[in-house]
C-alpha cells in the first residue's frame, strides 16, 4: 500500500526518489543492554524489514543502505564472521517476501572478497529480483567509495578512453552505482557526522539527516520524520533561487 506523506496543510510533499541510510550504531545499541555487539547487528536487521516496508508505503524507488564498508573488515574476526553469516541468514529467511513486494536486489561493493557460498547468494537474489518494479534495495557489502572510484579509473583506462571524453556521465557509469540515481537524502543514525566513505561521488548534491537514534531503534516513525524534514529543504545546487515576487 502506497501513502503519500502530506504537510501540516495536507499538500502533496517533496518526496525523496532515493535515500541512503549509514546504519551505524548497533555496536552501542548491544552494549547498553550488556549483550555482544553481534546482538546489535542482529536486531539492525530486524527493523531493516520495517523501513523497507515503509519505503515501499512512502513511494520511495530507491534504498541504498550501507551494511559493510571495506575498512569493516579490520574489525574482530568473529565480529567479521558473524557479519557476513548475518547476511546470509537475512537472504534465506527474506528474500521470497522480498520478491513478492516487488522489491528489487542490488548489489554495490565487491563480492570477490566473499566466501563463493555467500558470492553465490547474493548473485542468486538479484537475479531473482531483477525485474521487480516497487522498490530497489541496493546493499553496499563490501563497499567504500574510495575503492569504486579506483575501480572505475581502472577500468576507464583499461577501455582506452582519451581525456577528453571523461566527463562526469563517463565517471557515474564507471561507478558500482551504474544506472541509479544519486541519492537524494543521506541519513546516518548514531549521531556521527562523517560520511565514512560512503558514496563519496554521488553524495555530492545530497541533503543530510543525521539523527542520534541508533540504527536498531530507526523505524517508520523515524523515517517519517527525515522525510518530512527533507520535503522542507531548498536544495539549491549552487544557483540563485529567484524570489517568488521577482
Ligand atoms: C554499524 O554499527 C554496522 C556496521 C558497521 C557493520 P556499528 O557496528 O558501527 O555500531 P557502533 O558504531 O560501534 O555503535
Ligand atoms: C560506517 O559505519 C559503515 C557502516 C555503517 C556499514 P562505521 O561504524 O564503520 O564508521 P566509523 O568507523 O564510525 O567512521
Ligand atoms: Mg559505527
Amino acid at each position: 500500500m502506497e501513502s503519500k506523506l502530506t504537510t501540516s496543510e495536507e499538500s502533496p510533499m517533496n518526496i525523496p526518489a532515493h535515500i541512503a541510510i549509514i546504519m551505524d550504531g548497533n555496536g552501542r545499541w548491544a552494549q547498553k543492554r550488556g549483550l555482544p555487539r553481534l546482538a546489535g547487528h542482529r536486531a539492525g536487521t530486524e527493523n531493516l524489514r520495517e523501513i523497507i516496508k515503509a519505503c515501499v508505503e512512502f513511494g520511495i524507488h530507491y534504498l541504498t543502505i550501507y551494511a559493510f564498508s571495506t575498512e569493516n573488515w579490520g574489525r574482530p574476526a568473529d565480529e567479521v564472521d558473524g557479519l557476513m553469516h548475518i547476511l546470509e541468514e537475512v537472504i534465506d529467511q527474506e528474500l521470497d517476501e522480498l520478491n513478492e513486494q516487488g522489491v528489487q536486489l542490488v548489489h554495490i561493493g565487491r563480492l570477490e572478497r566473499l566466501d563463493p557460498v555467500l558470492q553465490e547468494k547474493v548473485e542468486k537474489s538479484i537475479y531473482l529480483t531483477k525485474h521487480n518494479k516497487k522498490l530497489t534495495v541496493c546493499i553496499a557489502w563490501n563497499y567504500g567509495g574510495r575503492d569504486e572510484i579506483v575501480c572505475a579509473i581502472k577500468r576507464i583506462i583499461d577501455d582506452g578512453l582519451k581525456a577528453e571524453e571523461v566527463c562526469d556521465d563517463v565517471v557515474s557509469n564507471y561507478l558500482f552505482t551504474k544506472g541509479i540515481p544519486d541519492p537524494d537524502l543521506i541519513i546516518r543514525t548514531s549521531g556521527e557526522m562523517r560520511i565514512s566513505n560512503f558514496l563519496i561521488w554521488q553524495s555530492a548534491y545530497a541533503e543530510w539527516y543525521i539523527t542520534p537514534t541508533l540504527w536498531p531503534d530507526f523505524n517508520r516513525d523515524e523515517l517519517q520524520k527525515a522525510i518530512i524534514n527533507y520535503g522542507q529543504r531548498e536544495r539549491r545546487y549552487g544557483l540563485v533561487i529567484p524570489c517568488q515576487d521577482e
